[in-house]
């Protein structure tokens, strides 16, 4: 596999997604600044798997929040699919977000007040594809996740393994080209989160880009390669 600390040349590659130049993420609250993620370069292949590694409070998850445009850098430039998104406005940004990610979080992030289809369907919603056409692709997705039999179901009235498969689906219902999940398996039991993980990995073979998130050494173990973030650097473990 590539260097994915090695941009040379990177940016100019059809065969890149994500590539990050000195990018840098940099909170403030009051007097205290918190550099919660050092400039840092990367480049992310088409059809790449990573598994990011490291403790608590390093910033995995600002990595993947930049990544997943849902937060920007204060540093460095991120170009996604051969666009500029560092500084991107905020309307593009969001279309470009929905046209080309899918973001799993550890704690499902489900509408709690709608079924698992209106749940399934709302990316699709927001991309403004017709309702027939929702009902059968958000149908398909849940399938897919091997969930035909709760498509009904309010996320109270689900399991958290079950939870996360509508969470995954979800993600997964706009064929996203690149997947992003932070610590997804987290809060589930080992059965529970192997049936998200295989999932996950089922749709890495067929060539979607993903970056995970773990602290499960043997989930890590299903990425093609495995990166440890340590006070705000990225390296190898
Ligand atoms: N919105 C925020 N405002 C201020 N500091 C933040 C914010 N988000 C994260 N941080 C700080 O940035 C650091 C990295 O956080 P995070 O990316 O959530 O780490 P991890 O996911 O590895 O646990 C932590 O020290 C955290 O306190
Ligand atoms: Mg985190």
């Amino acid at each position: 596999m590539h260097d994915p600390f090695d941009i040379t040349d990177c940016a100019a590659g059809a065969e890149a997604l994500a590539v990050l130049e000195g990018v840098g993420r940099s909170y403030r609250s009051g007097a205290v600044a918190v550099d919660a993620l050092k400039p840092l370069d990367l480049c992310v292949h088409r059809g790449d798997f990573l598994a990011v590694m490291g403790p608590s409070g390093s910033g995995k998850s600002t990595l993947l929040h930049v990544l997943g445009c849902l937060d920007r850098p204060t540093a460095g430039r991120y170009l996604l699919n051969g666009h500029d998104v560092s500084r991107m406005p905020d309307r593009e940004l969001a279309e470009v977000r929905n046209a080309t990610i899918g973001f799993v979080f550890q704690r499902f992030h489900l509408l709690a007040d709608e079924s698992a289809l209106r749940n399934v369907e709302l990316p699709l919603l927001y991309g403004g594809v017709p309702r027939a056409e929702r009902r059968v692709r958000a149908s398909e997705a849940l399938a897919s996740v091997g969930l035909e039999d709760r498509v009904a179901h309010r996320p109270g009235e689900l399991s958290g393994g079950e939870q996360q498969r509508v969470a995954l689906a979800r993600a997964l219902v706009k064929r996203p080209r690149l997947l992003l999940a932070d610590e997804p398996t987290g809060n589930l039991d080992t059965a529970a989160g192997g049936r998200v993980l295989e999932r996950i990995a089922e749709e890495s073979r067929r060539g979607m880009t993903v970056i995970l998130i773990t602290h499960d050494p043997e989930v890590a173990a299903r990425a093609g390669r495995t990166l440890m973030m340590r006070d705000g650097t990225l390296g190898h473990p």
